[in-house]
């Protein structure tokens, strides 16, 4: 969605990289053609299109994927971060078939709903309550609600870059970013795609992100407007970038402040510790969305925070005022299975992929000194991205100045070389990595880097 057209002056499938891409993947590209038959482009995911044809998952067996023509990948992709156990873990195997023996949805609340919610209640220091629904995206939806209810206040504080799931309120920070040296620091967004109408996105107020003179800005203009400040504390889509400390704690107490309820999309964030980055960061937030790990690889979103807040979500005649709706919210096989699935995340489980997280990233910062291309990753604990620009990054602005056909070049080289990222850089690592997984994509990497050198890429 973010790519810019071409920014070399060479057409990237002139590549020896495209050119071996398209000889390994046959039967892919048959089931592209087929596929495109059907359903728009091939594929009903936007993000997972690329050139010069996606392939096609056929399996998936602990950190590898294989797909239609038998090539075996490492998935450091983790399906945007959410596969943290990998493909087929036996314990979810388990939970999962279990309880679809059992039944999939019933017409009145399963028994696992609750003990998922004490779960991530125990888990996650500002979550004293939690609600359940199937994507992230709803969750979002959800949690700008409960704020606006609570508030009587319509305005949202989002920063440049975010991507806080697929509702056309928060679909926006993404085009026309002010330049990194510009001193413009609080805008107000254009919708991010056709089809949103002006309306959906004419009470966000974009911020730059690690910048707390925005924040003190943008409270300064609109605080008693902003019903909430919404924020990653650390921006994955964007770039995989850490929020700064002073940052994070600007937020937190103009929010206290000006009364605006603070918003953290943990939907990516909450695999860095075991009670997500907020508890690694020392911060609390009032409402925090989660989605993704939480659901042991099932369809799964959650809105969880203080009682203040989530009591908007008790019955009427408990109060509540706003209602989290779903057919297949709090369903039972994401409850069980993503119980099981958050079990198996402990702290050692955290501090081993944290670890193998470092490493990766050092390997690979290693490979772009050696060759000394123009690139850096970003990143910390599991969560990693490599971006095609030595411009150091801190936010979106900086991210849009990477080179994106080399990107797509080093996403398809590694494709060929067995080992799986975003087509934007964005990477992770789950729990079934073992040593000689971390050395792979490092030796990919540098053979990738190589092929591109060797022809002049950059
Ligand atoms: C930070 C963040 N929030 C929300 C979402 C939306 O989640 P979902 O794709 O489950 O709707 C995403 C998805 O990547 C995300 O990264």
């Amino acid at each position: 969605m973010r790519y810019k057209d071409a920014t070399t002056s060479r057409d990237i499938s002139e590549s020896k990289a495209f050119k071996d891409y398209i000889k390994m993947n046959p039967k892919s590209q048959d089931h592209s053609l087929n596929a495109s038959k059907y359903i728009p482009s091939g594929l009903s995911r936007g993000l997972l299109r690329h050139p010069p044809f996606p392939f096609y998952t056929a399996s998936g067996e602990g950190a590898w994927t294989i797909d239609l023509d038998g090539n075996r990948r490492l998935d450091f992709h983790g399906n945007y971060t959410a596969q943290i156990h990998g493909h087929g873990h036996p314990e979810l195997v388990s939970a999962g078939t279990v309880q679809m023996a059992e039944g999939t949805s019933y017409p009145a609340p399963p028994i696992h709903e609750s003990s998922l919610a004490e779960h991530l209640c125990n888990r996650v220091p500002s979550v004293q309550k939690v609600v359940f629904n199937c994507s992230g995206s709803e969750a979002v939806m959800v949690a700008v609600r409960v704020a606006r209810a609570h508030t009587g206040r319509n305005r949202i504080g989002l920063f440049e870059g975010c991507y806080h799931g697929s509702t056309d309120g928060v679909l926006v920070g993404h085009e026309d970013l002010p330049a990194p040296d510009s001193a413009e620091r609080v805008t107000t967004p254009k919708p991010a795609m056709a089809g949103l109408p002006d309306s959906a996105t004419k009470d966000a107020i974009l911020m730059r992100y690690n910048d707390p003179e925005a924040v003190l800005e943008a409270v300064r203009k609109y605080g008693h407007e902003l019903a909430a400040i919404l924020v990653e504390p650390i921006q994955g889509a964007a770039g995989m970038i850490p929020a700064e400390p002073e940052f994070i704690e600007t937020i937190r107490k103009e929010t206290e402040r000006f009364g605006i309820v603070m918003i953290c999309d943990e939907v990516i964030s909450l695999r860095q510790a075991v009670g997500g980055t907020q508890a690694f960061m020392g911060v609390t937030p009032d409402i925090t969305t989660m989605a993704k790990i939480i659901g042991g690889g099932f369809p799964i979103g959650a809105v969880g925070g203080k009682n203040e807040f989530m009591s908007r979500l008790n019955a009427p005649q408990d109060g509540g005022i706003v209602a989290n709706l779903g057919t297949y919210s709090a369903n039972p096989v994401s409850m069980r299975a993503g119980l099981v699935g958050m079990q198996l995340l402990d702290e050692a489980a955290i501090a081993r992929i944290n670890q193998q997280g470092q490493l990766v990233r050092d390997g690979l910062t290693q490979v772009i000194l050696k060759h000394d291309a123009p690139a850096q990753v970003t990143g910390t604990g599991s969560l990693f991205m490599i971006h095609w620009t030595s411009e150091p990054i801190r936010d979106a602005r900086t991210v849009e100045r990477a080179n994106p056909d080399l990107g797509m070049l080093t996403f398809i080289g590694l494709a060929n070389r067995g080992v799986q990222i975003s087509m934007r850089g964005l990477a992770c690592l789950s729990t079934p990595m073992v040593e000689s997984d971390i050395q792979a994509i490092v030796s990919s990497f540098d053979d990738t880097l190589s092929e591109l050198k060797q022809e002049n890429w950059f």
